[in-house]
């Protein structure tokens, strides 16, 4: 049989990654997809920089419509990153007949209800394994492991730079924006890095996991984002204490009333094991009503582990080519006309618990106010810390764990709360989930 043709778009980090892959495993790649499959072609802005992978028998060019328009060229790569002129490049391709296999999450999660609508129609895959999680097969896991089941909930440490800032913060007290810049220079960080510090890469992969979870549109403009830039080491040192650790979690949870999509710092029992995945590392649970809670655990990014996903998408292609467009898996895991039309809750329909830290008085009664205030917005408390005064101070800290609850009802304590006399500047809240 003739080799299946490949070209790359972005011949960077990941698209040099699943190049060198695809060349070092070549002959064991062949004997799972029963094809060779050869880089014809690839694309990238500066043709002079040294690569990792082997591009004496690639065309190279600085043009990626050449590729896209190129007849010989079975399967596009799109590792370029973005949406603009990277969403036309795709359609383009999707237009005269090629399937792609892109790990461009915002391009999927920003522009994938078109695209795949687009594909359909020219009976092409587009395929995005690397969008999410990096090297960890999630989206196979979810549209194909557990097709079986009822995806309840799911809650994911998705994005590598800011558990790598969190984790760093705690273990060694370094700065934020110092450990920042370590992730820029690895590699990791998208290239707007508040996309990683802001919630919103998370945002973007984890519009991808709901859909394909609970079988509805892709549409990242509902998913509620909050960033890691307002944790503090005091926070994370009073989590500490009370058994939890903070991390960024992206979480989608079916209710009766709607799907909740939102990604934020958040309190985890350090018992579990999602709690304790470090660094870079990406991690995400799946509660399923057969299956119980699955973990799936590995690197979130970097070259190799990103193109180890796009590679085995390509895999996952080349096996299809003869299989009949209508018989394939679905891109988004549930029929395209039978996605669902399920409500996004608004936040304040959240239902979950909650750390609260404020400064108050030091004198009797100040305790007394706040839980009162609590009760009377109906909110039941998990746990209380009070800090001892430090030198001479008159204001102490104090910490609150609060039982499940609905944000509305802690959004109106706490503005009851900021209000004391007794009480000094805001309350801070992060949410917290047993993940049980
Ligand atoms: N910036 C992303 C991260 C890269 O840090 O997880 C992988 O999507």
């Amino acid at each position: 049989m003739k080799p299946v043709k490949i070209g790359i778009l972005g011949l960077g980090t990941v698209g040099g990654g699943a190049a060198v892959v695809l060349q070092r495993n070549a002959a064991e790649i062949a004997r799972r997809a029963g094809r060779e499959i050869i880089i014809t072609r690839a694309s990238a802005s500066d043709l002079t920089k040294s690569r990792l992978c082997d591009t004496s028998k690639m065309v190279m060019t600085q043009s990626g419509f050449d590729i896209i328009n190129d007849p010989e060229i079975d399967i596009i790569i799109e590792t370029i990153g973005g949406a603009g002129i990277v969403k036309e490049m795709v359609m383009q391709a999707i237009e005269n007949g090629k399937h792609v296999v892109t790990a461009n999450k915002s391009l999927i999660a920003l522009h994938g209800n078109e695209i795949f609508a687009k594909a359909s129609e020219k009976g092409v895959i587009v395929a995005f394994e690397a969008a999410v999680a990096g090297g960890i097969p999630i989206i196979k896991a979810i549209r194909e492991g557990l097709s079986g089941n009822q995806i309840e909930w799911l809650a994911g440490i998705i994005n590598g730079t800011g558990n790598f800032i969190l984790t760093e913060m705690r273990d060694k007290g370094r700065d934020f924006a110092d450990v920042l810049a370590e992730a820029q220079a690895l590699g990791y960080a998208e290239a707007d890095p508040t996309f990683d510090v802001e919630g919103i890469d998370a945002g973007h992969k984890l519009t991808i996991l709901a859909s394909i979870a609970f079988g509805i549109p892709l549409q990242f403009d509902k998913v509620y984002t909050e960033g890691i830039t307002k944790i503090t080491r005091t926070d994370v040192e009073y989590a500490e204490q009370l058994g939890y650790r903070i991390k960024s979690l992206g979480i989608a949870r079916k209710t009766a009333k709607g799907i909740e999509l939102r990604v934020h710092p958040t309190l985890i029992p350090e018992r579990r094991l999602i709690a304790n995945v470090n660094g870079v590392m990406n991690a995400v649970l799946v509660k399923g009503d057969a299956v119980g809670a699955t973990l799936y655990y590995g690197a979130g990014a970097g070259a190799e582990p990103t193109g180890s996903a796009v590679v085995a998408d390509v895999i996952d292609v080349v096996r299809a080519l003869t299989s009949d467009p209508e018989n394939r898996v679905p891109h988004l895991a549930f029929q395209a006309n039978a996605l669902a039309n399920i409500p996004v809750l608004a936040s304040g329909d959240f239902e979950t618990a909650y750390y609260l830290r404020l400064n108050a008085e030091d004198k009797s009664g100040v305790l007394a106010d706040v839980t009162r205030i609590l009760a009377d917005c109906d909110i039941s408390i998990e746990a209380i810390l009070q800090k001892p005064p430090a030198n001479n101070e008159t204001i102490v800290p104090i910490i609150l764990l609060t039982q499940v609850t609905q944000e509305h009802k802690l959004t109106a304590a706490i503005a009851k709360i900021e209000q004391l006399n007794t009480v000094s500047g805001k309350v801070n809240r992060i949410r917290l989930e047993t993940l049980g």
